[in-house]
């Protein structure tokens, strides 16, 4: 009989950096631009194949699969203690609009790869172990992100969910269907159902792993966000015929609206993350005055404090810029600064060191769905470094080397979780 600690290093071994790298090429293929990147946006035909990919993938090993009612897909290794509850590990498909080939798709492929390797090496685990693809994380079609997570968390009521429209009117209930038959899963998986923990591996999408020269980051935490949608309504009219001080010009106000949220946001540390993503203006055409615009905005920061004082704020901001037209501001979603928990943490830390892989203690700035995860289960998060830290650009780029070392530390992590 193997000893846990070499038993660890054998399953560890088994995990195989050729395969993972094929199958992140594999996975690239589907919705590829061109340009080198993907769009495989939340719920489309695109997302289905790749879902579809993994349902062939376990069905290929004989893992049992399930789904929940928001779309969140399973995959199980049984464990040899049918009482005891799952250790999951996962991530998502889906992309942003003009995404690369590594975000989250390696969390994704890293717990494939463990669930392979403790096939491979002939193991029996005590507990099963899940993998987990999350339902439209990036949020960029239905907002908002991490939206699958939320919903099984009991974060986001599910009929919420599924009512949310994308901009052509299609509703989350109808795309999942759609998904649904071109990914078809029989069994049916429980909201909140309990875990033993959770693990994500990630790439860092920042810059701070690359400065300092380390494979690993041991992620301590994520910070707090708040999503918004502005909606600005003045009113329509020619562009050749009216005066200025007879408009009511939504795209003025907006304009000025992004200006005074700018300065409110500024620090000179740098620290607080503020976004204008979207801004569509209506009725879109260059002779008539805008009646109507929509925005949004991205605001995060790692202190909760800075999240409420600053983010509450907003709406007034906002008002005291309107020039007569009307502003509505709906929150859309709210997510207080994360902290995992400090064991699994320690088991992190301690795979990296086994392994010899220079590591890190460091802080997401972007979020995950580890964030629902952490007040569900004890549960952490594992990042490899990016190239230049780029991410949410076709460009992404990670390497090969880097990523086995994740999954690597990802199976000791897992393993010592599964036995606990
Ligand atoms: C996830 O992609 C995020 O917005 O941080
Ligand atoms: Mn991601
Ligand atoms: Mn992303």
């Amino acid at each position: 009989m193997l000893d846990e600690v070499a038993l660890v290093a054998a399953v560890v071994a088994a995990v195989r950096e050729d395969r993972l790298w094929q199958r992140h090429m594999e996975i690239a293929t589907i919705g590829a631009t061109g340009r080198g990147g993907v769009n495989r946006q939340a719920l489309t035909p695109e997302d289905a194949e790749a879902r579809r990919w993994v349902l062939e993938w376990a069905a290929g090993r004989g893992f049992e699969t399930s789904v929940d009612a928001i779309g969140n897909l399973f995959v199980r290794r049984a464990g040899s203690d049918p009482t005891a509850l799952p250790v999951v590990s996962g991530s998502h498909l889906d992309s942003q609009p003009t995404g690369g080939n590594f975000d989250g798709v390696f969390g994704v492929l890293a717990a494939l790869e463990v669930l392979d390797a403790v096939n491979d090496a002939g193991i029996a685990t005590q507990r099963p172990l899940d993998a987990v693809v999350w339902c439209n994380e990036e949020g960029g079609r239905f907002q908002p992100t991490t939206m699958g997570s939320a919903v099984f968390a009991g974060v986001l009521p599910l009929e919420t969910a599924l009512a949310t429209r994308d901009r052509d009117g299609i509703a989350v209930e109808q795309a999942l269907a759609d998904t649904l038959k071109t990914a078809p899963v029989a069994k049916r998986h429980e909201f909140r159902s309990p875990m033993a923990a959770y693990l994500e591996a990630h790439i860092e999408q920042g810059p701070v792993l690359e400065a300092t020269k380390r494979t690993i980051g041991v992620v301590t935490g994520i910070q707090g966000l708040r999503w918004f949608q502005i909606e600005v309504s003045g009113e329509e009219a020619h562009a050749g015929s009216t005066p200025r001080r007879n408009r009511k010009d939504a795209v003025v106000a907006a304009v000025d609206m992004v200006k005074a949220l700018q300065d409110l946001m500024f620090d000179e540390a740098d620290t607080v993350r503020f976004t204008v993503g979207r801004f569509e203006v209506a009725p879109n055409s260059p002779n008539t005055v805008p009646g109507h615009v929509l925005f949004t905005i991205d605001f995060r920061h790692p202190d909760q404090g800075v999240l409420t004082r600053l983010g509450d704020q907003i709406e007034g901001v906002c008002q005291a810029a309107a020039k007569g037209c009307g502003v509505r501001v709906v929150e859309t979603m709210t997510a207080p600064p994360t902290g995992f928990d400090p064991a699994v943490l320690g088991l992190i830390r301690d795979a990296a060191q086994r392994q010899a892989l220079p590591h890190i203690d460091i802080m997401s700035g972007a979020t995950h769905d580890a964030k629902f995860m952490a007040g569900h289960c004890p549960s952490g998060m594992i990042f490899v470094p990016c190239e230049r830290g780029i991410s949410h650009n076709e460009a992404e780029m990670a390497s090969s080397a880097d990523l086995a070392a994740g999954a690597r530390v990802l199976t000791a992590a897992l393993l010592s979780l599964a036995e606990g």
